[in-house]
């Protein structure tokens, strides 16, 4: 199993290019789904969770072809099944995202439950409630959700019961085909919806909304091909952003949206970066040890959940106390206990607070990554840590940060994987 050897103690510093974001791209390859005609995206992310979804096209029967850079094309003309199995969705849960698709343009489909993950329990009720309400009827069987309306979906209005992103986009992409008029209330707000949005407008959709709490789709009678750039990823860019202010380092990030990363540059800045923006760029620069600084996670325009492990891993060595609270997923610090292997002072207080007392330095060790955005808090801590941390498992980092090494050793880091 390949692990990533860290030494640890050197200032970042230097430029990078942020990737296409893979939240973006994991609901817009679904969307393809929704014609018959080709789909051509760019600035598509290099990453396993985008493999593995274009694995679940291609079982469906979709021709998918991925350029070997940052384009993929697909044309789902016919497809030879209509049901993403276990083996698939238990390795990425965004494989779910199928199911809007697949129920509006063929009238049905099977999805794996997805069931519980490294984070939290994570149900799709509120998919299967917004299904339900365009008249399909659902069913479980031998771990699978059937779905089905032969006559087609009806357009509904579906007030959500939490605000869940991957259920806005399911609806959303199912109610471009619907019957009518479709309004979703309590919306996700976050950027990804936005651009998916976009990408459903472009192949002849028509969204309002998207961004907004209340999501109005009038359905069409049939989408076309269309070219699309995928957004870039606004979690890689905050990520990176962290991971240098912690080695009060300096950086310019190219490729970026910073309208997207509001509450992580604020809080960036509380802690004492120096930071400037411009139409495409962002650029920190952190001289001190960073203040302590206390996050809590909430949906858009919030602090997001995907950067609350890198930013908790800065606190540990910030001067001062503070508390990081975790709103979205209940069982999101396992991070903590592998970060205090390395001699941080972070207590646990029930599920969702960590209390942080920030230590004057880390010492490495070895550690083990337990999901994707906590394995980077494991990077971060060890870029700060004197000596050589080594991280196992590091396949979660590769389901969606593009070619790490090769973008921190280009900040000056030591890092290398065995
Ligand atoms: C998306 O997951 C992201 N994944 C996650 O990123 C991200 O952490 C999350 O949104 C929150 O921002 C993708 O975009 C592919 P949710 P998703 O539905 O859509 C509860 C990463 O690291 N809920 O917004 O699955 C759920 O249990 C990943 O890149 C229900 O109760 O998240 C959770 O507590 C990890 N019923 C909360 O809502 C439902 O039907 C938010 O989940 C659906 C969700």
């Amino acid at each position: 199993m390949e692990k990533l050897v860290i030494d640890g103690g050197k200032r970042l510093e230097g430029s990078l290019r942020v990737s296409g974001a893979k939240n973006a791209a994991l609901p817009i390859l679904a969307a393809s789904l929704l014609t018959a005609e080709r789909v051509a995206l760019g600035n598509a992310p290099r990453l396993n969770d985008i493999g593995t979804m274009l694995k679940l096209l291609r079982g469906l029967g979709a021709d998918a072809v991925d350029d070997g850079n940052s384009g993929i094309e697909i044309t789902a003309a016919n497809l030879s099944e209509l049901r993403a199995p276990y083996d698939l969705v238990k390795t990425m849960r965004a494989s779910f995202l199928v199911l809007g698709p697949l129920l509006a343009r063929f009238g049905g489909g099977e999805v794996s439950l997805p069931g519980g993950c490294a984070i939290g329990a994570r149900p799709v009720d509120q998919h299967l409630k917004g299904f339900a309400a365009m008249g399909a009827e659902i069913g479980m069987r031998d771990g699978y959700v059937r779905a089905s309306a032969p006559g087609g979906l009806r357009g509904a209005e579906v007030e959500m019961d939490t605000v869940t992103v991957g259920g806005t986009e399911n609806l959303m992409m199912a109610a471009t085909l619907a019957e009518g008029k479709t309004v979703l209330r309590r919306a996700a707000r976050e950027p990804e919806i936005v651009d998916l949005g976009n990408f459903l407008n472009a192949m002849g959709a028509r969204v309002s909304g998207h961004g907004t709490s209340t999501v109005v789709i009038d359905g069409v009678e049939q989408l076309g091909g269309t070219g699309y750039a995928i957004m870039p990823d606004r979690v890689e860019a905050g990520t990176y952003l962290i991971a240098v202010a912690a080695t009060r380092g300096r950086v310019r990030l190219t490729g970026v949206d910073p309208r997207t990363l509001g509450a992580v540059l604020e809080r960036l800045m509380v802690a004492g970066a120096d930071i400037r923006t411009g139409k495409g760029w962002v650029e920190l620069d952190m001289r001190a040890r960073p203040r302590a600084v206390d996050i809590e996670t909430a949906p858009y325009p919030g602090f997001p959940t995907d950067m609350q492990a890198q930013f908790l891993a800065m606190n540990a060595i910030a001067e001062g106390d503070c508390r990081v609270t975790e709103n979205i997923f209940e069982n999101r610090f396992m991070h903590v206990q592998e970060i205090n292997r390395l001699g941080a002072r972070i207590e646990l207080r029930g599920r969702s607070t960590a209390l942080v007392h920030g230590v004057e330095r880390l010492r490495a060790a070895p550690v083990m990554a337990t999901d994707l955005r906590a394995s980077f808090s494991l990077v971060v801590a060890g870029l700060v840590a004197e000596g050589r941390t080594t991280i196992d498992r590091i396949y979660h980092i590769d389901r969606g940060y593009e070619a790490i090494e090769d973008k921190l050793s280009a900040l000056g880091a030591d890092v290398r994987r065995i």
